[in-house]
């Protein structure tokens, strides 16, 4: 008679048991796994741990605030934001391959992340370890992962084995539809516990080829929009993962009295148990329908608008 709230005493007892009154950091995505991590670890240490957010500039709408509400308002965390959006697009500038830009991304989280820590080391001195959101999957498919192969997935999450630190890792013997349940008994918001999965790169990997911030905003508004359509349609939380590509190809319209020649717009939408295959998602015309209108009406720059219809495999999720 397995239960979930007696889980999360046991676990916090058992982090306070090994932490102590030292301090801990976590590098917080937003994500599902890091989230609960953190808020359980924070319901053992209190103020001591420390979480930094590093906002690459790379987020969905609104994704950045949200996350810095939640965390610092509602479950009163230590939490510093990074707000390296800057840093980021400069280092991305001109980089059109999709693997350069993951690596590049991976690269620079990790560095923006070590400057963080050694800040906090200058202040606290004895930080010894760090908090991360390893689930069981990870621990069973780490250095066996067939998809690394096709994509280099550098999860934002997954920093290089750290010396300095011991690791704390307190969902390493649970599946993702355990941790949700863990994150729901810890009060944790549904925005949060059942989010849809999101890569570390963001929306560089949904803007195809050069990421300018012009494109970003485009594919932005656009994912906010069809986003929105799925919830009012009631299908948040019944569909893997839906989303907005920007694949850098420009038609011509004709809107008013005028020909365009604008931005096309792609929608993703699929289904899946584990992310290794995929099948696309039937959703109903008429939402598809409301957010291409929405979506060519209200973001300047885009004129056409299509729904993608391949499964993973041959396709992937993301475009890119
Ligand atoms: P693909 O596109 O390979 O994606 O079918 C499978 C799942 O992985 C996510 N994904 C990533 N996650 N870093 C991540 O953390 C990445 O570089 C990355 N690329 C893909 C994708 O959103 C889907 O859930």
């Amino acid at each position: 008679d397995w239960n979930m709230g007696d889980f999360a005493e046991e676990e916090i007892q058992r982090i306070k048991n090994q932490i102590g009154d030292k301090r801990a950091i976590c590098a917080l995505s937003g994500g599902v796994d890091s989230s609960v991590a953190a808020v359980l670890v924070h319901k053992a240490i209190g103020k001591n741990l420390t979480c930094i957010f590093v906002d690459h500039g790379l987020l969905r709408k609104d994704e950045g605030d949200q996350v810095e509400k939640v965390f610092k308002e509602r479950f009163d965390m230590n939490l510093i934001r990074v707000n390296a959006q800057d840093i980021f697009l400069s280092k991305l500038e001109g980089v059109t391959d999709p693997e350069t830009k993951r690596k590049i991304i991976g690269e620079e989280f990790i560095r923006v992340f070590e400057r963080e820590k050694e800040k906090l080391k200058k202040e606290f001195k004895d930080i010894d370890y760090l908090v991360q959101g390893t689930i069981y999957p990870d621990v069973i498919e780490s250095g066996t992962d067939k998809a690394e192969v096709i994509k280099s997935h550098h999860n934002v999450g997954g920093l290089p084995e750290d010396v300095d630190f011991e690791l704390v890792e307190p969902l390493r013997e649970l599946f993702k539809d355990e941790v949700r349940v863990l994150g729901k008994a810890l009060n944790m918001p549904d925005d949060i516990i059942m989010r849809q999965p999101f890569p570390g790169p963001g929306l560089a990997i949904r803007v195809l080829g050069e990421i300018t911030e012009e494109k970003l905003h485009i594919v932005r508004e656009a994912d906010y929009i069809f986003r929105e359509e799925i919830k009012k349609a009631g299908l948040e939380n019944s569909i893997w993962q839906y989303f907005a590509v920007l694949p850098n190809i420009k038609s011509v319209g004709v809107m008013g009295d005028g020909r365009t020649y604008a931005h096309t717009v792609g929608l993703r939408a699929v289904n899946s148990s584990d992310g290794m295959t995929s099948d696309w998602a039937r959703i109903p015309y008429e939402v598809l329908e409301r957010a291409s209108n929405k979506i060519v009406n209200n973001v300047d720059g885009v004129n056409r608008i299509v729904y993608d219809i391949t499964s993973k495999p041959p396709s992937t999720i993301e475009w890119e």
